[in-house]
């Protein structure tokens, strides 16, 4: 059978590095509307998404980490994937996939960007990171962030994964299996 794969997906990187570069707006419309196609439990789509485009706000944001949010500084847009608990028991899975198809359709529209952990991440100060969002972005109690997607033109080049490299051991067929499993 012919090799269907996506080739994007080898091709795929976090991508942390951007130029000044401002992201075509229908680009960024895109992306955004990759995210709203994204399966939810139930279609209950417990998620909104905030682009953030203040680059004083972007400052801040970047911030809200004692490590691993610096690329937001640079980005020249970040979404802020906020879920509702209320809307699904399962809201986390949702707005992770969201956001994980966000990241997919910036990578097909050469849009370099990279997801940043904010659920369960504390500031320099051991501060919630998702409490400073929420301060920042005037998000209401309730409602959850968790991640934010940093968007920006690449202003680095990352290796394509070597198929041979994909952990294959961890595929089990039929039952569990240690060791060599294919
Ligand atoms: C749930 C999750 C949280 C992540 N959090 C961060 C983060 O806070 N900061 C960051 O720079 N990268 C973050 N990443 C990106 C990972 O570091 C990256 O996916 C991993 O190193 C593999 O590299 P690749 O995406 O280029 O294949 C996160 C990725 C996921 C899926």
């Amino acid at each position: 059978m012919d090799n269907l794969l996506n080739p994007m997906l080898f091709e795929r990187h976090s991508i942390r590095k951007y130029t000044d570069r401002p992201i075509d707006s229908e680009a960024v419309k895109q992306i955004l509307e990759a995210g709203l196609l994204a399966p939810s439990s139930k279609s209950a789509r417990p998620w909104h998404f905030i682009v953030v485009e203040d680059r004083a706000i972007l400052e801040a944001l970047s911030k809200c980490k004692k490590i691993g949010s610096r690329p937001i500084a640079g980005c020249a847009l970040a979404i802020v994937v906020v879920a509702d608990p209320e809307k699904s028991d399962v809201y986390i899975e949702d707005a992770s996939v969201a956001a994980a198809f966000m990241h997919l359709q910036a990578c097909a529209l050469g849009v370099g960007s990279c997801w940043i952990q904010i659920r369960n991440r504390f500031d320099a100060a051991d501060v919630p990171a998702a409490r400073i969002v929420r301060s920042l972005l005037n998000i209401p109690d309730g409602l959850e962030p968790i991640c934010i997607i940093s968007c920006g033109m690449p202003d680095e080049q990352r290796r394509a994964v070597d198929p041979e490299k994909l952990e294959w051991q961890k595929v089990h067929i039929g039952e569990w299996t240690s060791g060599e499993s294919l």
